[in-house]
């Protein structure tokens, strides 16, 4: 029987557990969100040994080496002890400059890093509450133009962190967080090439990050933007996008929606079945894909169906675990 150290108690893993699922199963309070290797919140480190790489995607480096990898992600083979991170090596420390609600369900925060942040436009931050409690939030911000990290957090129902943002966050709060993480950003490696942004809901945030700091990049290809959302009132950046558009030749913005009428400029339809039928071949576009699971995930596979090489896919879902059909645990 394989047994798992976590402080100073020993948990025995089942066949095929994670570390994350043991921790869990023996009610160890460690963060975690996804269950998916994509939001980095179930960030350990081991400290009795090495850890495979297919436990550390996205890692930089340095954590690498450190044996730091993603709970969710490593079914032990072998006994095994574990901490949480290092917070000196990891955790950033930020204050809350602005708070703005976008529309009902949308809050754009701005936050000022305590020491400066080196990060790409469109990466993520993991925020962390007091309490432990931490989310992925994707970075709208670009380092050389805005003074401040900018995320877009929407609300959903009985979110646990996505409500506390957006009625109990104040202006002057300090937060915690892990990051940046994530490879979905702009390289100014193909100024000519085209580059196509899909994006649902706050899927808008790390897209509008990519597509100013290409803008700023002088990038001389079209930059093709569709947001995708259910109403019109969701669409959340419309003016300051067409403004984007009005001031940029190179820069076009497609609005979509699933759940009206087309409207004037406002597609009727899925933003990326709309954009793959005005992009039918894309054999020479880099294309970036944010926000809703199923949506990225349908879409990575037809982006490659249709001639985009796999390098050229950039994707970012918003993994979260649908607790619904579960019972919320007291933190989670
Ligand atoms: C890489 C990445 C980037 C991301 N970027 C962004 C971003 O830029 N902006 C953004 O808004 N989000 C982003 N997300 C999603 C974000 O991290 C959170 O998952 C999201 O805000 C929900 O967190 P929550 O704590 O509010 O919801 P949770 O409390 O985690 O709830 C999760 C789900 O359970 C449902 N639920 C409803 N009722 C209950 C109940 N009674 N008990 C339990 N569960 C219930 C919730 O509705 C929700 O669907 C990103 C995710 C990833 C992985
Ligand atoms: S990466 Fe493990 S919970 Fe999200």
């Amino acid at each position: 029987m394989i047994s798992l150290t976590y402080g100073n108690d020993t948990h025995t893993c089942e066949p095929g557990e994670s570390v994350l699922a043991v921790l869990l199963r023996s009610n160890v309070d460690v963060p975690y969100s996804c269950r998916a290797g994509a939001c980095h919140s179930c960030l350990l480190r081991r400290s009795d040994g090495a850890v495979p790489a297919s436990s550390q995607p996205g890692l930089k480096p340095t954590l690498r080496e450190q044996n730091y990898f993603l709970a969710c992600q490593l079914v032990p083979d072998e006994d095994i002890s574990v901490s949480l991170p290092d917070d000196a090596l990891v955790t950033g420390h930020a204050i809350v400059v602005g708070l703005e609600h976008l529309n009902k369900d949308i809050c754009r925060v701005l936050l000022e890093p305590a020491t400066p942040l080196y990060y790409h436009a469109g990466q993520y931050i993991n925020l962390r509450r007091q309490d432990g409690l931490a989310r992925s939030y994707s970075l709208a911000s670009v380092p050389s133009v805005d003074k401040h990290l900018e995320l877009h957090v929407r609300r959903l129902d009985n979110g646990r962190m996505s409500n506390w943002i957006n009625d109990v966050l104040q202006v002057g709060d300090q937060l915690d967080f892990h990051g940046p993480y994530g490879d979905c950003f702009y390289l100014p490696d193909a100024e000519e090439q085209d580059l196509l942004l899909i994006g649902t809901g706050t899927g808008l945030a790390p897209l509008m990050g990519i597509a100013r700091d290409a803008l700023r990049s002088q990038h001389r290809g079209d930059i093709h933007l569709f947001h995708g959302s259910r109403t019109i009132r969701d669409l959340y950046l419309d003016r300051c996008l067409r403004e984007l558009a009005e001031g940029h030749p190179n820069f076009h913005y497609r609005a979509c929606v699933t759940g009206e009428d087309a409207v004037d400029e406002v597609r009727h339809g899925r933003a990326n079945e709309i954009a793959f039928s005005e992009f039918p071949d894309l054999n020479a576009k880099r294309v970036y894909l944010c926000g809703l699971p199923a949506m990225v995930n349908t879409a990575r596979k037809i982006a490659y169906l249709n001639g985009a090489a796999m390098e050229n896919i950039m994707a970012d879902a918003f993994e979260m675990t649908d607790l619904r059909k579960e019972e919320r645990t007291e933190r989670e």
